[in-house]
């Protein structure tokens, strides 16, 4: 995946900004942030990207060190964040892997964030991943994170997922379905997705306590022309985030969006 992420550069950055479901996604994973995180908190920022959160993070108040395992992204983190004044509020900068945390000691952490999917890519070291994440975070803070979503990407992607079981067959995709790992698929981007009951147990397994989950998205996940419409409108696009946000965290709609946000807090 880091040739992915190398050979995807700038595209990284415009994720979350170039359609109004990726305003939408922003806006479900900024306000879901905010409510961990509090002024002067120490924070490790995990596949960090060009850095859309670091700008939240140092808004918020926190001292963040910078991490991904593409230096693609890192350079882009350097040159989009480097020249601004969040610049102030960033302590580091390096090459991380999630699976490999130990160059750091145990409680270190306030808040370590892992947004847009890092422990999506670790496959069978996912618990070894989310494990080590916990032990670097101090008693009492939060690891955040976001992985993709099984259900809510089939959802979404139903038919280039119809199109790809073609090609991959019906026992492949069958596989797919069961296990959430898109390596017995074609994609391009070859991940793992979750179920949400997957990611309760996952933290209740590295000895977490589940602060919070939501999905990301419920209600825009598609209608780009009335989103548009909407957000056209100030008020009626503050109005239909709140209750689009509200909607995300119902525990009917964890599973509706292509990723599922988590707040694990340690005990
Ligand atoms: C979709 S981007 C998310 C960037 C940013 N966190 C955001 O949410 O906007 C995923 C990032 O995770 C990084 N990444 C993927 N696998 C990783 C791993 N195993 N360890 C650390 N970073 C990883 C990629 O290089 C990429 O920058």
């Amino acid at each position: 995946m880091r040739a992915f992420y190398d050979d995807l550069g700038e595209a990284e950055w415009t994720r979350l900004e170039s359609s109004p479901r990726g305003r939408v996604a922003y806006e479900v994973h900024r306000q879901f942030l905010e409510r961990f995180v509090k002024p002067g908190d120490h924070v490790l920022e995990v596949g960090a990207g060009p850095g859309r959160f670091t700008f939240d993070l140092a808004r918020l108040g926190a001292a963040i060190d910078v991490t991904d395992f593409s230096p693609v992204q890192l350079d882009l983190h350097r040159q989009l964040v480097g020249d601004s004044p969040t610049e102030a509020a960033v302590l580091s900068r390096e090459l991380l892997d999630v699976c490999d945390t130990s160059r750091y000691g145990d409680d270190t952490f306030d808040v370590v964030l892992a947004f847009g999917g890092p422990l999506s890519y670790a496959f069978e070291q996912t618990d070894d991943a989310l494990a080590g994440l916990m032990r670097i975070t101090k008693p009492g803070g939060y690891v955040v994170a976001s992985v993709m979503s099984l259900l809510g990407s089939w959802r979404y992607f139903l038919q280039a997922a119809t199109e790809d079981m073609k090609v991959v067959g019906e026992d492949a995709n069958d596989l797919v379905f069961e296990t959430g790992d898109l390596r017995h698929s074609q994609t391009v981007h070859v991940c793992q997705m979750f179920r949400a009951r997957e990611i309760s147990d996952l933290v209740a397994q590295c000895g977490g306590e589940m602060a919070a989950m939501s999905a990301s998205n419920w209600a825009s996940l598609n209608e780009a022309s009335v989103l548009e419409e909407l957000e056209a409108d100030p008020d009626r696009w503050a109005r239909f985030l709140k209750h689009e946000i509200e909607a995300c965290a119902e525990p009917g709609a964890l599973d509706g969006g292509t990723h599922l946000l988590f707040a694990s807090r340690k005990l």
